[in-house]
């Protein structure tokens, strides 16, 4: 009993794991501390055991350390903005997602979906509520400033022809995020920083091989589900 005593009193001290085991002489020989071969094997045991489980312990803490330092960094990584067959390419889409307002647009001159902030450089207006031009570039639908693929501002219909190229300017582009299709998926990376531009080259969405597979069957859709708000 004294054995077991002892091996909770340990355990709830959390000493390290070289005095886990006193030395055994002494431990033996101890008077006032006498313990029959039944029990000993019990200290055995038990000593045994709390060496491993305060090693297992010493292998979670460093685990968790280790996750803390390598925390999930939610804007850097690859999301499914909306299945492609629920796109129109003659019509921008607007999307919440991650919190973020985007529109996706089909790029014909590119050949490829865009997802861009769904903010007008100009106003703010949301360019979801534009259209597609002639020329194939996202157009606001305030006053009718026309962006292609890259962001760029193309076109302002106010700007005199003969002024200022403010067209040009930066503040004038729309602000595009990174995205690809994959698995009939449109997907966007959420950061505008453009070390980000080609993270494509670096880092692709997970790929789900049976999507493309025609031997199976699959459903398309996506819903508007409402999260962290209260
Ligand atoms: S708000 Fe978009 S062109 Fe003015």
């Amino acid at each position: 009993m004294e054995a077991a005593t002892i091996t909770s009193s340990l355990h709830l001290l959390h000493l390290p794991t070289t005095l886990v085991k006193p030395p055994r002489s002494r431990l033996l020989s101890s008077n006032n501390f006498k313990i029959t071969t039944t029990q000993r094997n019990v200290f055995r045991n038990n000593c045994g055991s709390l060496h491993t489980a305060m090693a297992s312990d010493d292998v979670v803490t460093s685990e968790r350390r280790k996750m803390e330092e390598e925390k999930f960094d939610w804007f850097s990584e690859w999301y499914p903005v909306m299945p492609v067959c629920d796109l129109d390419k003659k019509v921008p889409i607007g999307k919440k997602v991650l919190g973020l307002d985007l529109v996706v647009w089909w790029d014909r001159n590119e050949n490829a979906w865009k997802v861009f902030d769904d903010s007008c450089p100009h106003r703010l207006a949301p360019l979801s509520e534009g259209r597609i031009d002639q020329w194939g570039r996202l157009q606001c639908v305030y006053h009718g400033w026309c962006f292609n693929g890259s962001g760029d501002c193309k076109f302002i219909p106010q700007a005199p022809p003969d002024g200022p190229p403010v067209h040009s300017s930066k503040k004038a582009c729309a602000a595009v995020y990174p995205s690809t299709t994959q698995n009939g998926i449109v997907w966007f990376w959420p950061n505008l920083d453009p070390k980000f531009k080609d993270i494509i080259m670096e880092k692709k969405p997970p790929f789900i091989p049976e999507l493309d597979d025609p031997s199976y069957v699959k459903l398309e859709g996506n819903r508007d589900m409402a999260y962290g708000e209260h």
